[in-house]
């Protein structure tokens, strides 16, 4: 039998995509199809007075100008727009009346036979505003934040701050070495490469298909037949490919609305794709301020952590993640206290972008703990190993794998930790100052109910389908070796079909639950296929597997086969024809039970090496090791892909990425990739990914735990300790700017 899970299988949509087959959301066509273009606000608050579309509608090709005063009705409850992630609050409404509410808020949508003339047109719509005072500085709202209360019981709100354990002031003032600081990350946006864009197909009879950009086509098929007031069978959402996304594809954007608005009200196929300014008006990585206070005994264990955090999110919705709990969690600690409180702007509803509250509290988490290290003149890798905890700090419970320990041992031999001399500024490279820093990574081992259909035909063929996405992350990929290896095919013999909101149900896919769920659940249904070909073997006339149970034979080959003893198989092709049947279909919904006995998470292990030009500031990540303990690899290339990803995400955290607001207009400055810092292949030099063993047989039963988005924790930490290691000087505020280094 060909083993395919743990290989380093290349993507079967690898061709596709790089022969431009694979089709993205503005890539399907129609006949009659019209173009749409946004309109969107210049103030941050206040009401639309008038709207003048008459320049607009007097260009040739311009088909329709809609605004909140002519456009097709809308729901009129707030539930009716809550999709399966919105956060407390009233959701935002777009084009639905004359509020303003962030800058760049949508206002208007004009409808073109070109999307150049579209374009065109929406630069001559006329808007009147009544202005009202606006915020978007968190530092200026920072005393007006309102504070998250912990819930008795987590599992009520798992994003509120968990219950303190101990007493954490006393501790702190008792202890012998404290460390206490204060560190700001800024808003910054997911930018994936892929504008939003949305084709409505308007069908004839009135229904509309929608090729969407979205990482979860279930998600917005409920959210628009809310919105639009439509029937579920009337509303059909497809996504077979997304170009990234990284979270800000989780909830519906506001294109998918305009554009089925559009067509409803053209009853014409429609598309519209944002420009790259307009992907700035949707949700971003909320900024925060995290204050940290440690307190350690002078052998270097903790006694306690205090960890507060201010938060942004908008005036209509409360959108939040528990960045606190992470410190408590991660190292072993009598007493632990958190606070978060959020803040609100002007601004749109903050989201989740990649690791979201993992990546930030874990950044300042990491840097505190590296102060610390410096406080007690101790190796920042033996201070982790000394606070190292076997246990889950929350719940007082052992973890269903935790091989933190191999990623530290295993990292720091292939980084030559061993040789960093600790004195800042003592290591060098001609004129560059050399620095070695790193951190620890931790983030969760989810899992989501996932319903998957097998179709297997006599010849040997599988199709197997699921509602999920593959949001880059190469789902299509370890679902076909899953599928093969259960069934026993070769991997081009399985075919993939997702990204279809008819397909069998899937939530989003986010927080590196897929990989995991999908797996098992392809397993679930795998078993029931098997189950149906055993018993059409059974009753074939003197049947090989006559007494065999379902648990005792597997699929080998094309073949079931008994596993007491090889010689005794039944052909798939065979057992159909006798069984009269040319295909067999299953489907099944696989949950995961949880008794809450075990955590589970996925950790990493980050050593970074920093050159820093002495007189110019000027940083470069020249090396980069991650050593990430995961479960069970499904796919060694896919995955060190998503590591690679993670870490590059960490690098431009640590040193680029920015959203910078005017807050006297409160408009942001740099919406586009010009002004928005990412990495580039200069930025990039070395990476090298380990993966620990890490067996594990409780979490699921393959023992995967996914990792699209660990590779990025812990990173921006690793890079800012080797900047302080290299340069003597310690910047909180990121990203480390080289301003921010050669300022006194
Ligand atoms: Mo991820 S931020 O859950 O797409």
């Amino acid at each position: 039998m060909t083993t395919y899970i743990g290989t380093d299988t290349s993507r079967v949509d690898g061709r596709p995509k790089v022969t431009g087959a694979a089709k993205y959301a503005a890539e399907f066509n129609t006949a009659g199809l019209a173009h749409a273009s946004v309109v969107t606000s210049t103030i941050a608050k206040g009401r639309i007075a008038l709207i003048d579309a008459s320049e607009a509608l007097s260009v040739a090709g311009v088909i329709d100008v809609l605004t909140h005063q002519n456009r097709p009705s809308m729901a009129a409850a707030d539930s009716a727009y809550k999709d399966d992630l919105a956060p407390d609050g009233a959701p935002f409404r777009p084009l639905y009346d004359d509020r303003i509410w962030f800058s760049d808020q949508p206002i208007a949508v004009v409808v073109a036979e070109e999307s150049e003339i579209a374009r065109f047109a929406a630069s001559l719509v006329r808007v009147q505003y009544d202005k009202e005072a606006h915020i978007t500085d968190l530092h200026r709202q920072r005393n007006a934040a309102f504070a998250l209360k912990s819930p008795a019981n987590p599992v009520e709100n798992p994003f509120a701050p968990p219950k303190p354990r101990g007493t954490a002031e006393p501790a702190l003032a008792a202890a012998e070495v404290r460390h206490s600081a204060e560190y700001f990350v800024p808003i910054e946006h997911h930018n994936p490469m892929e504008l939003y864009a949305s084709t409505v197909i308007f069908e004839g009879d009135g229904k509309l298909t929608v090729y969407d950009k979205t990482q979860g086509v279930q998600n917005v098929q409920r959210y628009l037949c809310g919105v639009l007031e439509m029937e579920p069978d009337d509303v059909r959402v497809i996504s077979p490919f997304v170009g990234g996304a990284f979270g800000s594809g989780l909830r519906p954007q506001y294109n998918v609305v305009l554009a089925a608005l559009a067509a409803r009200a053209l009853k014409r196929s429609v598309r519209l794709v944002l420009t790259r300014q307009q992907m700035y008006g949707l949700g971003y990585r909320p900024a925060m301020i995290q204050q940290i206070e440690l307190g350690a005994n002078a052998g270097g264990t903790l006694d306690a952590i205090t960890h507060d955090a201010v938060t942004v999110t908008s005036q209509y919705e409360d959108f939040y993640r528990q960045e606190t709990g992470w410190s408590g969690l991660l190292y072993k600690s009598a007493h632990a206290k958190y606070a978060h409180k959020l803040a609100r702007l002007d601004l749109a509803t903050s989201c989740d972008m990649r690791c979201p509250s993992a990546a930030t509290a874990v950044y300042a988490l990491e840097c505190a703990m590296d102060e610390l290290a410096v406080a007690l003149k101790l190796d920042p890798l033996e201070l982790r190993l000394r606070c190292y905890s076997d246990r889950d700090q929350h719940g007082d419970r052992p973890y269903s794998s935790k091989s933190l320990r191999d990623c530290y041992r295993r990292g720091a031999e292939a980084f030559g930790w061993a040789r960093r001399n600790p004195e800042p500024r003592s290591m060098r490279d001609g004129a560059d100052l050399v620095g070695w820093g790193m951190a620890t990574g931790v983030w969760e081992a989810l899992q989501v109910p996932i319903a998957v259909r097998i179709v297997l035909t006599a010849n040997g063929h599988a199709e197997v389908s699921c509602a999920t996405s593959d949001i880059g992350t190469g789902t299509y990929t370890i679902m076909a070796q899953v599928a093969a290896e259960m069934l026993g095919l070769p991997l081009d013999n399985v075919t993939i079909k997702l990204g279809d909101s008819t397909l069998p149900q899937s939530p989003v896919e986010g927080g590196s639950w897929i990989a995991a769920s999908v797996s098992n659940g392809i397993v679930t249904t795998a078993g029931a296929v098997r189950e149906e070909l055993l018993r059409l073997s059974k009753q074939m006339p003197n049947s090989p597997l006559a007494d065999a149970t379902p648990d005792e034979v597997g699929l080998a080959d094309g073949k079931l086969v008994s596993e007491r003893d090889a010689s005794r198989s039944v052909s798939i092709a065979d057992a159909m024809r006798h069984g009269a049947v040319d295909r067999i279909e299953q489907e099944k919904l696989t949950t995961f039970a949880d008794d809450g006995s075990h955590a589970h998470n996925t950790h990493s292990a980050v050593f970074a090496e920093v050159k820093v030009d002495e007189q110019l500031g000027v940083i470069r990540v020249t090396r980069i090791v991650s050593a990430v303990a995961a479960g069970r690899i499904l796919n060694t290339k896919t995955a060190r892909s998503q590591i690679i990803g993670g870490v590059v995400w960490g690098i431009g955290m640590a040193l680029h990425e920015e959203t910078v607001v005017d807050h006297k207009f409160g408009r942001i400055m740099n919406a586009n990739i010009a002004e928005y810092h990412v990495p580039v292949n200069a930025d990039v030099h070395d990476i090298q990914v380990i993966f620990v063993d890490e067996p594990d047989d409780i979490v699921n039963p393959l023992g995967i735990k996914g990792l699209g988005e660990i590779g990025i924790v812990g990173v921006a930490a690793a890079i800012a300790n080797a900047i302080y290691h290299a340069t003597g000087k310690r910047v909180r505020d990121l990203p480390i700017t080289l301003d921010k280094l050669v300022r006194d």
